[in-house]
C-alpha cells in the first residue's frame, strides 16, 4: 500500500502512460480514488461550488478548504495528493505562497500544490519548489480569475491568446513546475504545447493527446442537481443523483407505508424472559 510519488508521475510521463487524476473532498470520495486507482487525487478547489454550495472558488476560506484536504488525506494512502492553493492565500507575496504551501503540507499532509497563472506567478512557484514541495501549474481557463476572464470561456482562441499560454508553460517548466493542469483550450493547442514541453500536462477540456486527464468528481459522476450546468468537456460516468434520489424516495415511501424496517430482517428480537417480565 505504498503511496505513488512525484517519481512515479515521471515514469508515467517517460513511458508515455496516460496520467488519470481525479478530484476529491472528503472521506469518502478519496476512498473512491483510492479503490479505482487514481494516479494522483486532487484536492480541487471547486470543491467550494459543487461540494459546499459557494458561488465561486473564491469564496471558500482557506481554513474551511484545509479541513476538506485533511479529511481528504484521512481517505487516501494511495495516490499523490496535490490540492489547491486557494484564492487569497498566495497573492500577497511570495511568502505568503510559501507559508501556505508549507502550512498545507504540514498540516493538510498534502504532497504537492497547485498554483493557477503562467508567468506572473512563475517566480513564485519557484521559490515553492526551491523549499521542496511539488508544484503543479494550472493555464488556460483558471477558474480563481474568471471575473478577469469574462466568465469560463475557452481560452487560447486567438493567435495572441495562445501565444500567451504556451509562453505561461514555458516558464512554468522553467520555474520547476512537476506538471501543469491545461483547461479549456483548443485539442490542437494543447497537442502542440504538450509536443514541446518535457513535463507532463494534464487536461481537461484540452482535448486527449495530453499527457494525463483530470475531470471534477461531482461531474464525471454526475452528482449534481440538474439546475447545474455541465461544461461540454465533462463526460458523465455515473448517475449518482438520479440514483441517490430514487433511493432515499423508495426509503420515505416505504417509511410512509410503514414497511420499512422489516421486524425480523432489519430489527433486534426480545428474550422470552424479558418480554414475560415486562408484562
Ligand atoms: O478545482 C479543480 O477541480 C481543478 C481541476 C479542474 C483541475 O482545479
Ligand atoms: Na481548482
Amino acid at each position: 500500500n505504498t503511496r505513488k510519488t512525484l517519481a512515479d508521475i515521471k515514469q508515467l510521463y517517460e513511458t508515455k502512460q496516460p496520467i488519470a487524476m481525479v478530484t476529491a473532498y472528503d472521506y469518502i470520495s478519496a476512498q473512491v480514488c483510492e479503490a479505482a486507482n487514481a494516479d494522483i487525487t486532487l484536492v480541487g478547489d471547486s470543491l467550494a461550488m459543487v461540494a459546499l454550495g459557494y458561488n465561486d472558488t473564491n469564496e471558500i476560506p482557506y481554513e474551511e478548504f484545509l479541513y476538506h484536504i485533511k479529511a481528504v488525506n484521512r481517505g487516501n494512502n494511495t495516490a499523490m495528493v496535490v490540492a489547491d492553493v486557494p484564492f487569497g492565500s498566495s497573492e500577497l507575496s511570495t511568502e505568503q505562497a510559501i507559508a501556505t504551501s508549507i502550512d498545507m503540507v504540514k498540516r493538510g499532509g498534502v504532497q504537492g500544490v497547485k498554483i493557477e497563472g503562467g508567468r506572473n506567478v512563475a517566480a513564485k512557484i519557484k521559490s515553492v519548489v526551491d523549499i521542496g514541495i511539488p508544484v503543479m501549474g494550472h493555464v488556460g481557463l483558471t477558474p480563481q480569475k474568471y471575473h478577469a476572464l469574462g466568465g469560463y470561456k475557452l481560452q487560447g482562441n486567438s493567435t495572441e491568446s495562445s501565444w500567451s499560454i504556451y509562453e505561461d508553460c514555458l516558464a512554468l517548466q522553467e520555474a520547476g513546475a512537476f506538471s501543469i493542469v491545461l483547461e479549456c483550450m483548443p485539442n490542437k493547442l494543447a497537442e502542440l504545447i504538450t509536443e514541446k514541453l518535457s513535463i507532463p500536462t494534464i487536461g481537461i477540456g484540452a482535448g486527449p493527446k495530453c499527457s494525463g486527464q483530470v475531470l471534477v468528481y461531482a461531474d464525471m459522476l454526475g452528482m449534481l442537481s440538474p439546475d447545474h450546468k455541465k461544461a461540454k468537456f465533462v463526460k458523465s460516468y455515473g448517475n449518482i443523483y438520479d440514483q441517490s434520489v430514487d433511493s432515499v424516495k423508495q426509503y420515505i415511501a416505504e417509511v410512509k407505508d410503514s414497511s420499512f424496517p422489516n421486524p425480523d430482517e432489519h430489527g433486534y428480537k426480545i428474550k422470552s424472559e424479558v418480554l414475560k417480565a415486562l408484562r
